[in-house]
């Protein structure tokens, strides 16, 4: 049976990681970046292994051709499962007091709008045909507020209640919804952060774990274990314990290109 699968943010890291993941026989897979020559070279590699490719050169803050797009899609190609992962990281630059304030307002168009503009437009579809998976790529860093990254803690803490209100809301329509909160995965957006990254994963290694816990139906798909049980209970610790033991985690994040 042939299954339908839309990645955003697919020309790098996790995204690029799970689009190989799926690539297969009988997959057809829709992947959306801007860089068009990533996301060429992600497309014939997925096509090697035998998958159908539609890719997109989509900015996902851009809503009405991320509408377009999706419906086009949707309309030749029924989606079984849409994962919004494409995200922006930034913090303190070195030597800097706090991150940018132009960087943390396109965060936030990125990391929230876009993961909503992602899913919006596939939800008629998939009430109607009353099937349909959902994943969107929030972060550890939900858990946990550090004070070296506001807008990335606030925008991850963002997408992982919309998506598990989406859950509440959409189980009885027949609708699954994923929140996938990762600790530290080795991809170019981590290679930017310049402090402690326990537990480290490769992109290949998490792209595993989130395809397994999507086949499970997790609501919540968080690894490694320990380090998001930890995370966890960090994050509903009384604040000043909080913040004292938060001191040893300080991190600077470099320029993006
Ligand atoms: N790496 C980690 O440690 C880690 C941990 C927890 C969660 N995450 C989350 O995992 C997701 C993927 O991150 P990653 O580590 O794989 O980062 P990455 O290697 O930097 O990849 C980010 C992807 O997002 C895409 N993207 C960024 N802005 C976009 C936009 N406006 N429109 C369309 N695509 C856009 C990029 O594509 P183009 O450049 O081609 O546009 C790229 O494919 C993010 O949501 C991130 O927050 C990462």
């Amino acid at each position: 049976m042939t299954r339908n699968v839309v990645i955003t943010g697919a020309t790098s890291g996790i995204g690029a990681a799970l689009a190989l993941r799926y690539a297969a026989p009988g997959i057809v897979l829709g992947l959306i970046g801007r860089n068009v020559e990533r996301l060429r070279r992600i497309a014939d590699d997925a096509r090697q292994r035998g998958a159908i490719v539609v890719t997109g050169r989509v900015d996902v803050r851009d809503r009405a051709t991320m509408q377009s797009w999706l419906h086009d899609f949707d309309r030749d190609h029924p989606i079984d499962l849409v994962v919004a992962n494409a995200g922006v990281m930034e913090g303190t630059p070195p030597g800097c007091a706090i991150e940018p304030p132009d960087a943390a307002y396109d965060l936030m168009q990125t990391n929230v709008l876009g993961a909503m503009n992602t899913i919006q437009p596939v939800l008629d579809g998939m009430m109607k045909r009353a099937r349909g998976q959902i994943a969107i790529v929030s972060s550890i860093a939900a858990f946990i507020p550090l004070a070296d990254s506001p807008s990335y803690c606030a925008s991850k803490s963002a997408v992982l209640s919309y998506g598990l209100s989406l859950r509440a809301l959409l189980v009885a329509r027949g609708i699954r919804v994923n929140v996938i909160c990762p600790g530290y995965i080795e991809t170019p957006m981590m290679g930017r952060e310049n402090g402690p990254k326990p537990f480290k994963v490769s992109a290949e290694r998490a792209a595993d774990l989130i395809a397994a816990g999507l086949d499970r139906d997790k609501a919540v798909i968080s690894f490694p274990v320990f380090f998001a049980w930890v995370t966890w209970l960090n994050g509903i610790l009384p604040d000043g314990l909080r913040r004292r033991l938060s001191r040893s985690f300080r991190f600077t994040v470099s320029h993006r290109d």
